[in-house]
């Protein structure tokens, strides 16, 4: 009786010693990802900082690259004459070329892309952006400030410039009213407010725990 014990011991453990055995009994630790493994590029475009800031607090929260779009030739100062020019560059399709050009693209995994609504539409230089990079696969993640009109159409456009990557839920918040001369807002009560809502956001979309 003792040799059969000792034998089926022997066979248990020779057999355990197989690879396929092994992993089931000792599978390996699971490796959680967090945001900070994954490569993160911060794309933004803002003219009078709402969007940077939302850009900064997103950074701050999930790393990664923080990059400004920036134009070849720049809008105009003033409100009126930057109001008309983007209503004829949407008008035409109009894809303003731009200085900031992402060359390892392909080494990111989430791209956030960041912008004001400009005439209730993406703004033209996002279109570039969104055009001359190829983001397929990725996961894109818009966030947006505005006037208080919304978001209008931009994040459907992004959608439709980027139809190969997963799109997650957008953050929007009320930022500026250049119009009126309101222009920086996030700061006080605003950044403080902002800074919560982002939070909630990133984990209600899986960025951050
Ligand atoms: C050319 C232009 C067009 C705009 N059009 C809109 C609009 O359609 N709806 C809106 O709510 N705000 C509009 N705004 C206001 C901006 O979206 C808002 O001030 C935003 O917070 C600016 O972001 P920034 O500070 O990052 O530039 C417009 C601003 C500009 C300069």
């Amino acid at each position: 009786m003792k040799r059969i014990i000792k034998l089926w011991v022997l066979v248990s453990m020779v057999v355990c010693m197989l690879p396929a055995c092994s992993k089931a009994q000792n599978p390996p630790p699971e490796k959680e990802e967090t945001p900070k493994d994954r490569n993160v590029l911060i794309v933004y475009l803002s003219r009078t900082k709402n969007t940077k800031a939302i850009a900064e607090m997103i950074h701050q929260k999930v790393g990664g690259t923080l990059v400004a779009l920036e134009l070849e030739t720049p809008y105009p100062e003033d409100y009126q004459a930057i109001v008309q020019q983007v209503a004829q560059e949407n008008e035409s399709g109009f894809l303003p070329p731009l200085k900031t050009r992402i060359d390892t693209i392909q080494n990111y995994d989430v791209v956030f892309v960041g912008f004001p609504t400009w005439g209730m539409q993406l703004p033209p230089p996002m279109k570039s952006f969104l055009t001359q990079h190829d983001l397929s696969g990725k996961t894109i993640v818009p966030f947006n400030t505005n006037a208080g009109y919304g978001i209008g159409s931009s994040f459907e456009t992004v959608k439709a410039l980027a139809p190969n990557s997963k799109l997650l839920e957008g953050f929007t918040t009320r930022g500026g009213v250049e119009r009126d001369g309101v222009y920086f807002v996030m700061e006080g009560e605003k950044e403080k407010q902002a800074q919560e809502e982002i939070t909630k956001w990133l984990r209600r979309v899986g960025l951050i725990k």
